[in-house]
């Protein structure tokens, strides 16, 4: 985290004028888009609640909206290149309603903050991840006709007393942000200047909001951070830490019957404390997300990942040693990082043989302005051998997807049900502890329900159960 672009932030601040006008109106219509990562889509059920206190509704009908929202994802460039093309989709809306705001939040508003208007005409109002509070009155100065832009990051802001209103929910799962920003400086990564320092959510929010999700029929969490091994609350009254292994063991405390995931652990950060309490809870999800981004030393020490290609497999051993060789292990990888040489490759494709992860999210490398990796690095892999690692990459994936759902034939584990499966009325469609997509028969059973089935068939990418 660079301490620079956050005073140039604050800086930022300064010049956001105060509000004096009443906030935009009641019962106006809120669009919102969204991007990029859970986060992203957790955040956008803050900002819902907070437009919702605020007398606005959430609709789904683009046409309609009084106000378009744009929640935005700048990790590669690709994301940010969509944002672009969507705001030039909606020009002749706007030009047919020229009351119509537009706003662009989250990690591209943060990235790009003022300059995002003068390269964006249709945008009314940028707003950064620890803004949003403050959407009502940017909506309002917008409305006023004058362009609003707040990107001031907060060393505070964890929206911690706002209850999130569940959209698009599917009244079974849902997110649970425990902690924002990142420390960490990996330097292909924009995050730490999109979202700034990190803070952890205090721990008495996060029970009371898995226990009102309890109460309203919901089964399963996932708690939410960029790096969740380094959740620290300090509790004022008594003075006490709690740290992620803690937290973790609180929240498996709340329902048995309430699943509790987790996502993202960092392989310098995540500790055997943490995978006894995996262990100790039966309903804290068998499945670790742990991004390896790549099988080299070298690599991995240019990525500043602080941590080597020993030192990760050393991790995932604990896994398999404590929760078993079944447990889900998921990662992410980035093909062609600066310097990467065939050799670098190859000890990629070797970590992932000797893993098997269960699934990964395969990326190629693409520059972010402004980050270590783009000032002091060339980004010297051509695209095309980029794009040709990173289709071995995928395919071999795809083959230890196949060969570890494979093995899953014939056991039989316990199930929550989603919802009807996509492609078919008749069928359910849920998840097993270890993060697996599996699909049954739909019999008399309904979304929320536990369901005990045996694993009968598979593809790369999905089971298919009987109910036992
Ligand atoms: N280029 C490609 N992939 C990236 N990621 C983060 N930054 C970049 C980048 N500049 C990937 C990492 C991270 C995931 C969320 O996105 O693998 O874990
Ligand atoms: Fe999420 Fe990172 Fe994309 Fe921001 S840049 S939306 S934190 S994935």
């Amino acid at each position: 985290m660079s301490t620079e672009s956050i005073t140039e932030t604050e800086k930022l601040d300064l010049d956001i004028p105060k509000f004096s006008k009443d906030s935009f109106g009641l019962g106006k219509k809120i669009y919102i888009e969204t991007y990029g990562c859970q986060m992203n889509f957790s955040d956008s059920e803050i900002i819902s609640s907070i437009l919702k206190d605020a007398g606005m509704a959430t609709t789904s009908q683009i046409e309609t909206a009084d106000v378009i929202l744009f929640n935005t994802c700048s990790i590669r460039e690709n994301a940010e290149q969509k944002i672009r093309n969507r705001l030039d989709q909606i020009k002749p809306q706007k030009k047919r309603n020229p009351g119509l705001l537009v706003g662009v939040l989250g990690c591209m508003a943060e990235r790009l903050k003022s300059k995002l208007l003068e390269e964006e005409k249709i945008v009314d109002l940028v707003a950064g991840p620890d803004s949003y509070r403050t959407l009502p009155q940017m909506f309002a100065e917008a409305e006023d006709g004058n362009k609003s832009v707040n990107v001031f990051l907060s060393r505070e802001e964890t929206y911690s007393d706002i209850n999130p209103v569940r959209l698009s929910s599917n009244g079974v799962t849902a997110y649970v942000s425990i902690m924002r920003g990142c420390d960490n400086m990996c330097s292909f990564c924009v995050v730490p200047y999109t979202r700034g320092r990190e803070r952890s959510r205090d721990l008495l929010t996060i029970l009371k909001e898995i226990k009102d999700l309890h109460v309203d029929g919901f089964k399963e969490v996932t708690l939410l951070g960029q790096n969740v091994d380094s959740y620290k609350w300090e509790n004022k009254e008594s003075g006490s830490i709690v740290n992620f292994p803690q937290l973790l063991d609180a929240c498996a405390q709340i329902h048995p019957e309430m699943r509790i995931r987790f996502s993202t652990s960092h392989p310098k950060d995540i500790t055997d404390e943490v995978l006894h309490i995996i262990k100790k809870h039966e309903n804290i999800c068998n499945h670790i997300h742990l991004p390896a981004q790549s099988g080299s030393t070298k690599i991995l020490e240019k990525m500043t990942r602080t941590y080597t290609r020993e030192w990760y497999l050393e991790r995932i051993k604990s896994i398999k040693n404590i929760l078993g060789d079944t447990c889900g292990i998921s990662t992410d990888i980035i093909s062609g990082f600066c310097s990467e040489t065939q050799e670098d490759h190859e000890e990629t494709l070797s970590l992932m043989r000797e893993v098997q992860f269960n699934a990964a999210y395969m990326f190629s490398y693409s520059e972010r302005p402004g980050t270590p990796a783009a000032k002091k690095y060339i980004d010297d892999v051509s695209e095309l051998t980029k794009k040709q690692r990173l289709a071995e990459i995928m395919a071999l994936q795809n083959e230890i997807s196949l060969a570890r759902n494979k093995k899953e034939i014939g056991r039989e584990c316990l199930m929550l049900v989603e919802g009807t499966s996509k492609k078919s009325e008749l069928h359910l469609s849920g998840k097993i502890s270890e993060n697996k997509v599996v699909i049954i028969p739909a019999f008399q059973f309904k979304k929320g329900d536990y369901v005990k089935v045996r694993i009968t068939d598979c593809t790369a990418g999905t089971l298919f159960g009987e109910v036992i």
